[in-house]
């Protein structure tokens, strides 16, 4: 009911401390299964100095703007492109669907279809219905990664573009993104990389001297790029990341906003209405941080992610589902349904509806959360 008279600060405030006490939260260390963490403390602090910016209407906040320009020139960069053409936007779902928006309407095709792989996020499957686009799955090969033949196989006049995963929500994996780029330059059609996730450790991860492909600007065949920083870039929801190489894509989704007190814009977003303080936020962690400070976090997530995927295997009756390739590890058991469900009853925030539960070493999750962790699940797997 909403009411009559109003009621002090305290007491509200008390009211909701109690409302969500039964919260999971992510200092408790208890979340392990999401890509999501609390907030470094200096983007806390700049989401609260400009709480009031509205990306939605640049031209009141022309600053901000520019900042949100620098900060998508910075990911560029880190994405191996000079000048990339994007936004900061709600979320990696967000990005990819802008993504297919745009090669959906410079494909000019009717009955448009992308190809991605089995292991794509959920969020193309609202692209695909949003939009009209057909979704064409590509089958996984052993390792998880996208089976570039099938990919190639799949292509037809209606395709739009392909979709490359740069850590898989559920496994981390980076798919073969080289082979793909070549394909779809062979093919003239556009490649979208989905690196909601790796895009924040990737590249820091490979500055440390771990194998992995390329995944970015640098190949010629990939347009466009989901890097979110409300992921391993340690800003607070929301901050998603949609860069593209050309400004030809941008374009071909911006729609005229007539009204804006800040005078007429063309707009590219979804959102209308959306927070500048999460643009600086975004523009003022990579400041702060640098490519040295991220990675460190990335430094110390892969060894925890090592040094627990070993330990999972000296559990009789716990597999891994494939070695990690970033900073998650998978992992099945025998009574997959009872361990999750004594997992969650023990209160640790993990799911299992894949199959197999994953355990994303965010920078949340220290080692004592860990030994916790695995002292529970030894428990259960003899019980
Ligand atoms: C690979 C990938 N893409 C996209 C998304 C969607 O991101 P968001 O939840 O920020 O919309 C996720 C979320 O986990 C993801 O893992």
């Amino acid at each position: 009911m909403f009411p009559e008279r109003g009621a002090g600060e305290e007491e509200v405030l008390s009211e909701l401390r109690r409302k969500t006490a039964e919260d999971l939260t992510f200092d408790s260390g208890r979340i392990l299964g999401s890509m999501c963490t609390y907030p470094h403390p200096f983007a806390i602090k700049i989401i609260t100095e400009f709480i009031d910016r509205n990306l939605g209407d640049p031209g009141l906040h022309v600053g901000s703007r520019k900042v949100e320009e620098e900060a998508i020139e910075m990911l560029s960069s880190l994405l191996g492109l000079e000048r990339g053409y994007g936004h900061i936007v709600s979320g990696g779902t967000e990005a990819n669907i802008l993504a297919v928006r745009a090669f959906r309407n410079l494909a000019d095709v009717e009955k448009p279809e992308l190809i991605l792989p089995k292991s794509a996020h959920f969020s193309f499957i609202k692209a695909g219905e949003m939009l009209g686009v057909k979704l064409v799955w590509a089958e996984l090969n052993e390792d998880y990664t996208v089976n570039v033949r099938d990919v190639e196989e799949k292509i037809t006049d209606n395709t739009i573009g392909i979709v490359g995963i740069a850590g898989t929500t559920g496994l981390g994996v980076v798919d073969d993104i080289p082979a793909l780029s070549d394909v779809a330059l062979d093919y003239g059609l556009p490649l979208h990389v989905d690196a909601a996730f790796g895009g924040f450790v990737i590249p820091f991860a490979k500055g440390l001297g771990y194998e992995l492909p390329d995944f970015d600007f640098r190949l010629k065949g990939v347009k466009s790029i989901t890097i979110d920083p409300h992921k391993m870039g340690m800003v607070p929801i929301p901050a998603g990341g949609i860069i593209f190489r050309e400004k030809k894509y941008i374009d071909a989704i911006s729609v005229l906003a007539p009204y804006l007190a800040g005078g007429r814009i063309w707009q590219a977003t979804i959102t209308g209405t959306r927070p500048g303080a999460n643009a600086l936020a975004v523009w003022a962690m990579i400041k702060h941080l640098g490519f040295e400070g991220y990675k460190e976090i990335v430094r110390k997530a892969m060894e925890l992610s090592r040094w627990f995927a070993g330990e999972l295997k000296k559990i009789p009756g716990v597999y891994l589902i494939r070695e990690p390739v970033l900073n998650i590890v998978s992992f099945g058991t025998e009574n997959l349904e009872r361990v999750e469900e004594e997992l969650k009853r023990r209160g640790w925030g993990i799911s299992a509806h894949r199959g197999y539960i994953r355990i994303v070493l965010m920078p949340h999750v220290r080692k004592e959360h860990l030994e916790e962790f695995l002292r529970d699940l030894r428990e259960i797997m003899k019980g």
